[in-house]
């Protein structure tokens, strides 16, 4: 049996929606974009959603439209794009440490590494579960601090009953392993309205209104430039298939958190530690990692089950301080440097079937058996 890491929930109401696009001949920065954003907008909560081709292209915006020069505090166990996008945005990345349990940024690391040159916080909410935004929020508040939560792994998880992206500004990725996806695409949510509209423009070359808004003008052919903006536009054939996919996405991570809860019913805790929820949070498993005990091999266990067709896979290692490019910001994190040597990504997806569920189970314990030290 093949059991992929992750596979999208599609059905014939995607195909349909992008061909109407199609045969609207409105391809980009049109109604469907708009449609989407305002969908969006309402789903997490906040005046204000901006559609984008990337998360890491919203990453980006967000720093550059809140006008940031200076330290940003983000979490070294994320996928680069994180770091990448506050380097490319002019700032400077500053790694903090990360909380063994959720494996999510750890506030008192962040209060440690707070100093005169920090200007934002950017938490990722790790695998579907989010960051404690209570005491992130109140540094922010107390250190006058821009937050700005990399969400890109967790569409619809809530702290407080409050979604994510809801709390300082929100960025989403549409990458086929998330949530929801678009092939490619993000979105970048806030409640400050002149931000909305600097990201606006600045995500289509610093024009300050769309083809599709200048149609309805007098003069639609005339074009102002107020910054010197990029190309960080989401087609419409894309927003059209996000659409399809945020009407089904409670009943997506419902079906994700069913499958969670089969595995951690059913997988042996005394060779591995399973996820743990923070009880004010609501994990929405775009990702189910385990950790491996100190007596499993952690690649004769993946190559196991690799072998016999599942998908596993390690989020992430090494982490953004060791590699290469990052090898010079020197970070002491002993948390994320173990939990990178311990973690393992097993596959998740809503339409997970049991036996599927059940094949990873059962090669899990002979992966166990093979990996012994
Ligand atoms: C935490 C995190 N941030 C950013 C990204 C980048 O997202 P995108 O591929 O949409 O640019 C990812 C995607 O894997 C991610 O996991």
């Amino acid at each position: 049996m093949k059991v992929p890491l992750c596979k999208p929930y599609f059905d014939e109401k995607e195909n349909e929606a992008v061909k109407e696009v199609l045969d609207s001949g409105w391809l980009a920065h049109g109604p469907k974009t708009k449609e989407f954003e305002k969908l969006f907008a309402d789903y997490i909560g906040v005046k204000h959603a901006i559609a984008v081709n990337s998360c890491t292209s919203g990453l980006q915006l967000a720093l550059h439209a809140s006008d940031l020069r200076g330290e940003v505090i983000i979490p070294s166990f994320t996928f680069v794009a994180t770091a990448n996008a506050v380097i490319n945005a002019g700032c400077k990345p500053i790694f903090a440490d990360i909380k063994y349990d959720t494996c999510n940024i750890d506030p008192d690391d962040v209060e440690n590494k707070i100093t005169k040159d920090t200007v934002a916080i950017m938490p990722v909410h790790y695998a579907g579960q989010s960051v404690d935004m209570d005491r992130i929020m109140d540094l922010a508040n107390k250190h006058n601090l821009v937050v700005i939560e990399d969400s890109a792994e967790t569409i619809g998880g809530t702290f407080n009953d409050k979604k994510t992206g809801g709390f300082g500004i929100g960025v989403f990725s549409f990458y086929p392993t998330k949530n929801i996806t678009t092939a490619e695409g993000g979105m970048i949510t806030t409640n400050d309205s002149e931000l909305a509209h600097k990201i606006e423009a600045l995500k289509a070359h610093g024009v300050s209104s769309s083809a599709f808004e200048r149609e309805r003008k007098e003069k639609p052919w005339l074009r102002d430039a107020i910054y010197s903006g990029y190309n960080y536009r989401l087609p419409d054939v894309l927003a059209a298939l996000g659409i399809v996919q945020l009407k089904k996405l409670e009943e997506m991570n419902r079906l994700r958190r069913a499958h969670a809860c089969y595995l951690n019913e059913n997988l042996s805790k005394e060779f591995m530690d399973l996820p743990v929820e923070d009880a004010r949070a609501k994990h929405v498993y775009q990702m189910y990692t385990i950790k491996l005990h100190d007596n499993i091999d952690r690649t004769k266990f993946l190559k196991f089950l690799r072998d016999k067709e599942i998908g596993a896979s390690v989020h992430f290692d090494p982490p953004v301080h060791k590699q290469s490019f990052y090898k010079n910001h020197n970070a002491s994190l002993p948390v994320t440097e173990k939990v990178s040597e311990k973690i393992v990504t097993l596959p998740m997806f809503p339409g997970l079937k049991k036996e599927e569920l059940d094949y990873i189970i059962k090669v899990i314990n002979e992966a166990i058996k093979f990996s012994l030290i």
